[in-house]
């Protein structure tokens, strides 16, 4: 391997730049040239490249969002946009690629691979956290405690007013967000997609909480969730249901997907960015670099799409018995 290609790819996540500047300072360090691809598979087509050395990621490893900027290539899903993407690596001399990002993107990769035989890591990043093979992705620690931190102040307005807030958190098919951040932010129930509360449940539970002498509730629902109501369905619901509670709305939306990454993911992204390069210099392909009890493991990136990453169903219980 001579020179590496990165890219990322799908929805962006805190982190990101810390492993581009990984990915670029690990090849300076093996002697080996190193370029970024801009827009994921899209700039892979179009031949958007740019040479990176060890001082053009200086001052990113704080900084949310990509250098490399990111998009969901529907090109990219073509033979035909595969073949002038190749055409391009080959033009640049590239060799191996590192793909920063989710399922989708490692699936682009995988098939790249499979057509032409092109070497090929992936880095998790996504806030979701709900990739095989790692108990961590990038940005997902960040997002947790972005979570929290507008949960706190939520909290504040509606025990001002003893008011029901429903909030809404990113995870599309995922709990693992809304699950650890309620925990951590004190919610009465917690809503997910790999767990159908029902309506009566829920009800139940809110009379209960009322009951004991709690004037004020969050409740925070994953965007994904399977009670059959979206956020603002489930409000009219219950102030149906509920005339005793006064309801809110607060839909978190993308502000999870940015700002400064935590240390925790500064230090995942330059564990998985130096694996990820070493991996390809010996010889390795078809992986994805990951955490698994604070090693740095391999998994074959078919598992990695493939695999589902569970839930911890102990958290569903914890959330239960604090919410007591
Ligand atoms: O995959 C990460 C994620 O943040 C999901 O939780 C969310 O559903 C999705 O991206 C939204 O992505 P976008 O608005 O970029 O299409």
């Amino acid at each position: 391997i001579k020179k590496v290609g990165v890219l990322t790819s799908g929805g962006d996540s805190p982190g990101m730049n810390a492993a581009i500047r990984a990915v670029v300072r690990t090849c300076a360090y093996h002697n080996i040239e190193c370029i970024g691809i801009y827009r994921g598979y899209q700039g892979m087509i179009e031949g958007d490249f740019k040479e990176m050395g060890p001082r053009s990621v200086n001052n990113i490893v704080n900084k949310g969002g990509t250098i490399l900027k990111s998009a969901r290539s529907v090109e990219f899903r073509t033979p035909e946009g595969r073949k002038k993407a190749h055409e391009n690596l080959l033009k640049a001399g590239i060799d191996a690629l590192v793909v920063i990002g989710g399922d989708g993107s490692f699936t682009g990769g995988l098939i790249f691979n499979s057509e032409y035989g092109f070497p090929v890591m992936g880095i998790p990043g996504t806030i979701d956290n709900d990739i095989y093979g790692t108990s961590f992705t990038l940005g997902y620690d960040t997002a947790l405690n972005t979570v929290v931190d507008c949960i706190d102040k939520i909290r504040d307005t509606a025990s001002s007013h003893n008011r029901l807030f429903f909030v809404e958190v990113m995870g599309r098919d995922a709990g693992h967000i809304a699950l650890n951040a309620g925990i951590g932010a004190g919610a009465e129930e917690i809503l997910i997609p790999e767990e159908d509360l029902g309506l009566d449940r829920l009800l139940d539970s809110l009379q209960k909480s009322k009951a004991s002498g709690k004037s004020s509730s969050i409740v925070v629902i994953a965007e994904g969730d399977k009670i059959g109501k979206n956020v603002f369905e489930l409000k009219d619901y219950v102030e149906a249901n509920l005339p005793e509670y006064d309801v809110r709305v607060s839909v978190l939306g993308h502000m999870q997907r940015g700002g400064s990454p935590s240390c925790f993911d500064r230090v995942l992204a330059s564990r998985l960015g130096m694996k990820a390069v070493e991996s390809l210099l010996e010889g390795k392909s078809n992986y994805m670099v990951g955490l698994k009890e604070d090693k740095v493991v391999l998994t074959p990136l078919e598992q990695a799409i493939k695999g589902k990453s569970e839930i911890d169903r102990e958290l569903l219980r914890v959330s239960d018995i604090m919410s007591t």
